[in-house]
């Protein structure tokens, strides 16, 4: 007789077919929404790439981006008000592809060990704008690498390898990135175990927040709720003794705006605990909320800041960590030297990109328009009995759908049924935490883009409800 093992591991989901995006509208969509040949390479991509939870089968397919519009494959255009947090400055700026073009030209690489002229411009361009005294600099390809680099540089400074962050956040996807994060998709399922020490705290949410605190437009509490989250970080960091670090997006993208007062708190409470205070402005910094960096809202500075995405101007990938002089304590560590560390392309690009955003002034547009916008949808509120919340800072947007403004339960159905009808009307976002339509415009948008787009989302709910 054979002996049988025992099988004891977790059943494997079965995601080879892309089943767990698929919803009822999402299929509608692929089948009436899409034309011949988008759908034609979405299949081809199915074919080809692992798949994964979010990303397959893919919504779209583009062949065109250009400022604030995408293309399809069919030629239907889209208002990207997602674009991943990429295109600050516009798709295709044309003095960032120029600048590109010229670096390949003159440098295309240096490799590591090497520097570079647009490496050092870089870097010392990212402490002149960053807050405090945040200078000394290392860049990664990507964002989740520049977080786990920031949380090497704690452990290393601290001696300690403990780390409090909030549930519902998103650092990125590596092991230590996802640990630190606090979504569900990122840390359940057969991929674990992550890193030990990382604990969570619930966010600083008012809207829904989990300590019976009401809540409502007439009525906010916001800081009565980040109160006890900065008194639960105070309680945590001293019961631990020795967590290395406070890491958090100072102004989550969902958006959560934090409370006033918070982050000071918060800050106080790491220097009494002796953590670090880590902001991951992977999607907030460079101008979206509206000043340079959602930190300086709060007049915050923080040991280390993280910040990527728009970076590269939506062009190319780069992200960096930066932080205070003091903390260049890794010296005889290897802490990144990643390949593409000093990459005199994805740094010109960088520095360009930050030229673009202050010579064309697009903070000081996404704090005017974005606080028009906000108004707008306060009105849209008003006439909306679906809409449960609204909040936002500059471009950083978003409109909560609720099936009662009571419960506050997420109306996950409806939002959904609005996206769609918002993407047939050429206007793309995302929908966050399940009933959030999240804005992320470019900063390029100006306020007639604006005014059409918040017509789009109008219409959608009137006709969805
Ligand atoms: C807040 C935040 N942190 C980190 C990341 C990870 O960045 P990347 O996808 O470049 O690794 C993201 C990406 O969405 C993000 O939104």
């Amino acid at each position: 007789m054979v002996h049988q093992e025992p099988d004891n591991r977790i059943p494997t989901p079965d995601c080879s077919e892309g089943e767990s995006n698929l919803s009822a509208k999402r299929r509608d969509w692929n089948d009436a929404g899409l034309g011949k040949r988008t759908r034609a390479l979405i299949d081809r991509d199915a074919a080809c790439f692992l798949h994964q939870s979010v990303s397959t089968p893919c919504m779209s397919a583009v062949r065109k981006a250009e400022g604030i519009w995408l293309e399809d494959m069919d030629g239907r255009r889209y208002m990207d008000f997602h674009g991943n947090s990429v295109h600050h400055i516009g798709y295709g700026h044309p003095r960032l592809k120029q600048a590109i073009t010229r670096q390949m030209d003159e440098l295309p690489f240096a490799p590591r060990r090497f520097t570079c002229e647009a490496a050092v411009a870089l870097a010392e361009k990212l402490g002149q704008i960053s807050p405090g005294n945040l200078s000394k600099v290392l860049f990664t390809t990507g964002g989740s690498d520049a977080i786990e680099t920031a949380l090497k540089i704690a452990r290393v400074a601290t001696g300690r390898f403990k780390t409090l962050s909030f549930w519902d956040s998103f650092h990125g996807a590596g092991f230590g990135a996802s640990s630190v994060g606090g979504e569900q998709l990122f840390r359940m399922g057969p991929i674990g175990p992550l890193l030990p020490g990382a604990e969570h705290v619930p966010p600083f949410d008012a809207y829904r927040n989990p300590f019976g605190i009401e809540h409502s437009r007439d009525n906010p509490h916001d800081e009565e709720v980040g109160d006890i989250v900065a008194s639960l970080i105070r309680f945590a960091l001293k019961k631990e003794g020795d967590i290395a670090a406070v890491i958090a997006e100072p102004n989550r993208a969902v958006p959560y705006i934090p409370p006033k007062g918070f982050w000071k708190q918060v800050r106080a409470a790491c220097d009494d605990a002796g953590a670090l205070l880590i902001f991951d402005e992977i999607p907030t910094g460079l101008g979206k909320t509206g000043r340079m960096f959602a930190c300086d809202h709060d007049e915050v500075v923080p040991d280390i800041l993280v910040m990527g995405k728009a970076l590269g101007g939506g062009i190319v990938p780069i992200a960096a960590t930066i932080c205070r002089p003091e903390l260049d304590v890794c010296g005889d560590f290897a802490l990144g030297h990643y390949t593409h560390e000093k990459n005199p392309v994805t740094c010109r690009a960088a520095l360009t990109t930050i030229e673009i955003i202050e010579d064309e002034k697009l903070v000081e547009n996404a704090a005017e328009v974005g606080a028009w916008a906000l108004e707008r949808m306060h009105d849209m509120m008003d006439r909306h009995n679906a809409i449960g919340d609204v909040r936002g800072r500059g471009y950083l947007l978003g409109i909560d759908l609720v099936k009662s403004r009571v419960t506050k339960e997420a109306a996950s159905d409806l939002a959904e049924q609005v996206f769609y009808r918002c993407l047939e009307n050429g206007l793309s976002f995302k929908i966050s935490m399940g009933s959030v339509l999240t804005l992320y415009p470019s900063l390029v948008t100006t306020k007639a883009d604006m005014e059409k787009a918040l017509g789009i989302i109008d219409a959608a709910i009137a006709g969805a409800t």
